[in-house]
């Protein structure tokens, strides 16, 4: 017997910070596979040189990493658009629980991450009290190939992927989670992050799998 097999429905993205890097494979794997995406970047056509763009402001810092996605996503939650899923990506260097304490240089870096942790996390308390649909999640994207790692760090980067295989990955994380994991912390390869309790968040605690650093 032939069983009809029905592809899933086309989904709907927003890709904030598209042109390059982790951005810009979540917005080509999204279209190869369908999907309708919204793309924005800053300057349309720009060539982008392949250095490291260091950012030696902390208020520059916080700007980037933790108030302007943060605006970007209440803008978005109010402005009647029903949206699934709304996703930050973070980074191991903002856990609080695995400090990373020979990132010398990250120090501003890291506390944007971590405030971009915890802001999330309100969000999606508030949004849970107020039976909003929406799924708010937190993903550290793993070690990736992109602009922003082509850097001397002065230690040893393990486990570095493309931005294609970290993309892919983190795609599959996305699409198995639901309300129940809304506010909660995951790696690229779908490892509950020490960052966010899990047991907080009503999910089962048998889920739990070790943070692998
Ligand atoms: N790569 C890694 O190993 C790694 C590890 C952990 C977490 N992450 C996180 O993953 C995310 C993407 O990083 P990436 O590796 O893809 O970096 P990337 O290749 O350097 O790309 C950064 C993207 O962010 C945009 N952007 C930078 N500053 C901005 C600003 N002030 N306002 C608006 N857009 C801005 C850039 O746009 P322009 O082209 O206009 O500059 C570009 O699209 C970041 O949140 C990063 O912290 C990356």
């Amino acid at each position: 017997m032939m069983t009809a097999v029905t592809a899933p429905p086309a989904k709907t993205w927003l890709v904030v910070g598209a042109s390059r890097g982790i951005g810009h494979e979540f917005a080509r794997q999204l279209l190869e596979r369908g999907d309708s995406v919204y793309a924005t970047v800053r300057k349309p056509g720009a060539e982008h040189m392949a250095a490291f763009c260091s950012y030696d402001d902390f208020a520059f810092h916080l700007h980037t990493n933790t108030i302007g996605p943060i605006i970007c996503a209440q803008r978005l939650l109010n402005s009647g658009i029903s949206i699934g899923t709304t996703i930050f990506i973070s980074s191991d260097s903002g856990s609080t629980q695995n400090f990373r304490e020979k990132e010398d240089g990250f120090s501003a870096y890291s506390a944007s991450k971590a405030a971009l942790n915890q802001m999330a996390r309100h969000m999606a308390a508030e949004l849970k009290r107020k039976k909003s649909e929406t799924v708010i999640l937190l993903l550290h994207p793993g070690e990736v190939m992109t602009d922003m790692a082509n850097v001397d760090l002065g230690w040893e980067v393990e486990g570095q992927m493309t931005p294609a295989e970290s993309v892919s990955a983190c795609l599959k994380t996305i699409e198995t989670k639901g309300l129940d994991e809304s506010g909660t912390f995951w790696t690229w390869d779908n490892k509950v992050s020490p960052t966010v309790d899990i047991t907080r968040s009503g999910c089962a605690l048998i889920n739990y799998q070790p943070y692998p650093w």
